[in-house]
Formats: structure tokens, sequence, C-alpha cells
């Protein structure tokens, strides 16, 4: 993933700009920004990838994440349905909310499944989560129509597939709310930051008020004019990261053109070797941040991750990675078989993730970045067909 490494004299006179003229801040001071406004640009230009009525730029994806469950009214108690296979930043936004987060099974294609999202659903039930990993996304249509069945809000954690679509629109784009980041590790980065969108005003309006400290923004008065829409917290981005955000979108086809590329070869040469690929529900959307390989048992995806590191390139088998699987966070511990305001929550022992563990457990990945020269994607190239040779 990118990184800072698609930076050029671009981002140098975007920041600059915003030093030269001493406005890093994104509120008030509105006489002397002299109508310019870098946040609200980067906002625009996310709302013109996704189609979104609104947007907001926040200080994170994971205060993008805490603001869009807060927006679509997740109270103390409440409950919300996501994956075990994502980054722990989606379960510490329902924990923010003092809400109780549901693992759901995982589908073919490692994201939650919905229907084992609808078998969890309860009274207590407040929003459903699904998550866009590895580059992949999960399947829309089921959870927008499983959302309209229970009159349920969908929250899209689309933090790590910036670019990425599903059946020809923009992920963070389709749900209720939807979630970008661009931290370091991600397609696009601008230092921290995350993107919110939505369709709806009243959602829109409790998430902006929410994200600074309950602000009513206006720019007719200055900040201490303003009226408050309850209370916030300070999830607030800079014009710094504005700007960079601004640049950092505009080179989104580049990066994408870039990752698809290389995705392509290593999945054409693992193939060829007898692979299967990570099935899809929409191949073409796929932001292409890595390469991902089923392997028949958990045995032959160890042979093949033994074999492919001897060969060069390493790979991850996603069962043992302890950032994006929910089995390994001993976090979860706090809240496991808690009374929580009169409902025993679940165990989230690491038994319970059986299912998700059958899958994850035979799921190599590489993981890609935009800049790969041809040396690097070949070494990969050959660690894969080391790999099948070992294991198939
Ligand atoms: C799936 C997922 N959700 C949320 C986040 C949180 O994003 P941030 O690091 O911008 O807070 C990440 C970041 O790694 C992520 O991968």
């Amino acid at each position: 993933m990118a990184g800072t490494e698609i930076f050029d004299d671009d981002e140098i006179r975007a920041a600059a700009d915003v030093i030269r003229r001493r406005m890093i801040h994104r509120y008030g001071s509105h006489e002397q920004r002299g109508g310019v406004y870098r946040a609200e640009e980067f906002e625009a230009a996310a709302k013109k990838i996704t189609g979104s009525r609104y947007a907001l730029a926040l200080s994170s994806g994971t205060a993008a994440l805490i603001t869009a469950l807060k927006g679509v009214g997740v109270k103390p108690g409440d409950e919300v349905i996501t994956s075990p296979f994502t980054f722990i930043a989606t379960v510490e936004a329902i924990v923010a909310c003092d809400a109780v987060p549901l693992f759901g099974e995982i589908d073919e294609t490692l994201s939650l499944s919905a229907a084992s999202a609808e078998k969890l659903i309860t009274p207590r039930t407040r929003a459903l989560m699904p998550v866009h990993m590895f580059g992949a996304a999960a399947d829309m249509d089921s959870f927008t129509a499983l959302g309209r069945k229970y009159k349920l809000p969908v929250v899209e954690d689309a933090c790590e597939v910036v670019g990425g679509t599903y059946k020809g629109r923009a992920l963070g784009g389709i749900g209720d709310c939807g979630a970008w980041s661009f931290d370091p590790n991600k397609t696009l980065t601008v230092g921290e930051g995350g993107m919110l969108f939505t369709d709806d005003r009243d959602v829109w309006f409790a998430m902006d008020c929410y994200h600074d400290h309950g602000h009513i923004h206006s720019k007719e008065h200055d900040r201490g004019a303003e009226g408050k829409f309850g209370f916030g917290v300070n999830f607030r981005i800079s014009e710094l990261q504005g700007a960079l955000g601004v640049v950092a979108l505009s080179k989104l086809p580049a990066a994408l053109a870039s990752l698809r590329a290389e995705k392509k070869k290593i999945m054409d040469a693992g193939r060829a070797a007898g692979l299967a690929p990570r099935p899809s529900h929409d191949e073409a959307g796929d932001s292409a941040t890595h390469a991902i390989f089923m392997l028949p048992t958990a045995s032959a995806a160890k042979k093949f991750q033994a074999a492919a590191k001897e060969a060069g390139a390493g790979c991850a088998i996603i069962g043992e990675n302890t950032w994006h699987y929910a089995k390994h966070w001993e976090a979860l511990a706090a809240i496991g078989e808690k009374e929580y305001f009169g409902n025993k929550t679940p165990s989230y022992a690491p038994e319970s993730f059986a299912q998700a563990d059958e899958k994850l457990s035979r799921a190599t990945a590489f993981t890609l970045n935009v800049k790969m020269g041809e040396e690097e994607i070949n070494k990969i190239v050959r660690a894969v067909e080391a790999g099948a040779k070992a294991a198939l």
C-alpha cells in the first residue's frame, strides 16, 4: 500500500501553501482565510468519487467509524454486528459507543456473511457493519436488503478500500454511512485522516456536530457565536491534511491502475500454477492492495508460505494475523461474558471463531504497494509458483 511513496512536488506545494497562509486549522477565522477551505475541497473531491450527498473529513478512519455509529444513533447497550476479519478499530468504534460487538461468520470471499448476520439480529441490534477487507467488497446487495428488511442502518467500514467499487458503486458510498481511512498504511495517506459518507441530511448534521464539540458550523458566525447541538468530541481534520487529501485523491486513478496491474500478474501466475484465488463479490472493483490465494487445507497453506519465503517473498496466513483477526484480540476479554445493561455479552473465546478459522487458516496473502518494481513483482510470482509446487 502506498504510504508516502507516491508523494512528489504536488504534496510539497499543497502543504507549503497552507503553511504560508498560516491557515492550518479548519474552522473559524473566515475573514483571514480569504475563501480558501482545503478540508472542504477534500470532502468535495471524495463526494465526487462516491456520489454521496454528504462527506465529512475527520482525523482518522477510527474517528469516522465512531462518528458514524453515533450518527445513526447507536446507544449504550445496543448490539452491532460485524466481521471477525477486520482491524480492531471496527470493534473499538462499537465499544466507544458502549455498545456490544457481535461477530458473524465469513463467506467464501472472507467478508461478513449477511446470512450469518441475520441470525444474530435481536431487538437490541442497532447497526450492521460489513467490512471491505484487503481490497475486496463485502456482499453489499445482501446487506442493503438485510438493512431494509430489519430497518437497520448499514455502516460500511471501507477504511481499507479507497477507490474500490461494488457493481460500479464506490465502496463507502453504498450503505447508510461509510468510512475511508488515509492512515500511513492505506492506498492513499494524509498522515492520519478519515472520510465519512452519507446521503441523509439529519445523520450528516449529527455527525458534523459530534466530530467538533457539537458546533453547528456556520461561515456567517465566528466559532464562539456558533450554536451547539449536544455534546461532541474533537475529531477535526486540519487544513494541512485537507490539502494533502486533495492531491491524494487526484492520484487515486493512477494508484489503482498500478496496483491492479501488479495484482493481475501475480494472480495470473497463481492460476496457471493451479492455485485458487480468493473468491470475490466483484473482481473488477477490487482495489488490489493484496494478492490472496485459498489453499485446500491449513497445512497446505503452511507449506505454501514456507516455500514462498524460501523463494524470496514472504506472505501472511490471514488466520495467524493478530492485527486483522478477532480471535487473537485479548482486549475482547474485557467485555466477554459481562453483564451489559442486563444482558450477557458473548464470550469471544477463540473457539467461537471456528467457522472463520477454517477459511482464514487457508488464506495466504501478499501485500502490494503502488510503486513496486518489476523485480519485486517477479519475486512474488516466483514465490507463488514455488509455493504452489510445494503445497498442491
Ligand atoms: C478495516 C479498518 N477499519 C478501520 C481502520 C482505522 O483507520 P485509522 O487507522 O485511520 O483510524 C483501519 C485501519 O487500519 C482498518 O483497516
